[in-house]
């Protein structure tokens, strides 16, 4: 966790102070540890970790994806990063989240952390919902607004003709099918699965996103988003570099024993950076 664990004391969540701060928790907190095959564990948490860290009031629907914290805050310092590079940037960092979840978990920690501002996208009506009421919850809609998205569509029918951003990031659902779901190893350890399957797997919606990203390359510096297996990026590495842009970026984030990617493009050049 190079980039994360900057805003962890020791580098990561320490459960024992969080157990001793949240009633919740410290129900399940036994012997030093945290049982994580139970979705209440994994629920009670993160909403410690937002609270007692962050001072931020979470809360999902039952069966909706529970987000591990220090991999998101991966992403988004990976980004905070990418963009630093840069320079001449224009303040406030302004980001579009595609698909933010009930849990609203990128535009939360970017606003509160990173003071970027964000509109986050979302197709499913309860998450929808849900992300508005997180973000009510915590006094951010001045700095976090939410755009309800169509089934099918990525950019197009969210994106308005004056809308600029320095990035876009995305978490997509990863699966072609709820059975690829269940019987992935690093398979969804919270909620029903349905957030995480999308028709063609992850390779079908990232490959609409960069189709989709031509007509808006002027108005958006990075392009990027979490890729779960290793051989997708590879698959969409070449198809981005052969058919959209040749400006390509990619990196490997770790935690435990899973890896994510992330793939970045862009329409404009900038030279050497963070890579693999
Ligand atoms: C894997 S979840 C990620 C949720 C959250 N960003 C996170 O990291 O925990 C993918 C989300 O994308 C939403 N989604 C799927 N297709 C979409 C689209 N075309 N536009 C916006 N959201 C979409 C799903 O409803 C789901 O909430």
């Amino acid at each position: 966790m190079p980039y994360a664990s900057k805003f962890f004391n020791g580098g990561r969540p320490d459960f024992g102070k969080l157990a001793h701060l949240d009633d919740e928790l410290a129900k399940y907190y036994r012997k030093g540890r945290l049982d994580f095959r139970k979705e209440s564990v994994c629920i009670s948490l993160t909403k410690a970790i937002f609270q007692h860290e962050f001072g931020l009031r979470w809360s999902i629907p039952p069966g909706h994806l529970c987000p591990a914290i220090p991999s998101r805050l991966e992403y988004l310092c990976w980004i905070e990063t990418l963009l630093k590079f840069e320079g001449d940037l224009q303040l406030p960092i302004r980001g579009l989240d595609i698909g933010t979840g009930a849990s609203c978990v990128y535009p939360l920690l970017g606003a509160k952390l990173l003071g970027f501002y964000f509109t986050a996208t979302e197709v499913d009506q309860e998450s929808y919902q849900s992300a508005l009421k997180n973000i009510q919850d915590n006094n951010l809609d001045s700095q976090v607004e939410i755009r309800k998205a169509s089934q099918g569509e990525i950019l197009h029918g969210v994106m308005r003709g004056t809308d600029t951003f320095h990035f876009v990031m995305c978490n997509p659902p990863f699966f072609a099918d709820m059975s690829e779901s269940s019987s992935h190893p690093f398979r969804v350890k919270t909620g029903d699965g349905r957030q995480m399957v999308t028709s063609g797997g992850e390779v079908s919606f990232i490959s609409q996103m960069a189709r989709e990203s031509v007509e808006w390359s002027q108005n958006i510096r990075w392009f990027t988003s979490l890729v779960g297996r290793k051989k997708d990026l590879g698959i969409l590495q070449r198809y981005i570099q052969q058919n959209i842009t040749t400006e390509v970026r990619r990196t490997c984030l770790k935690q435990g024993r899973t890896s994510r990617w992330i793939i970045a493009w862009s329409f404009k050049s900038h030279g050497a950076l963070v890579t693999e």
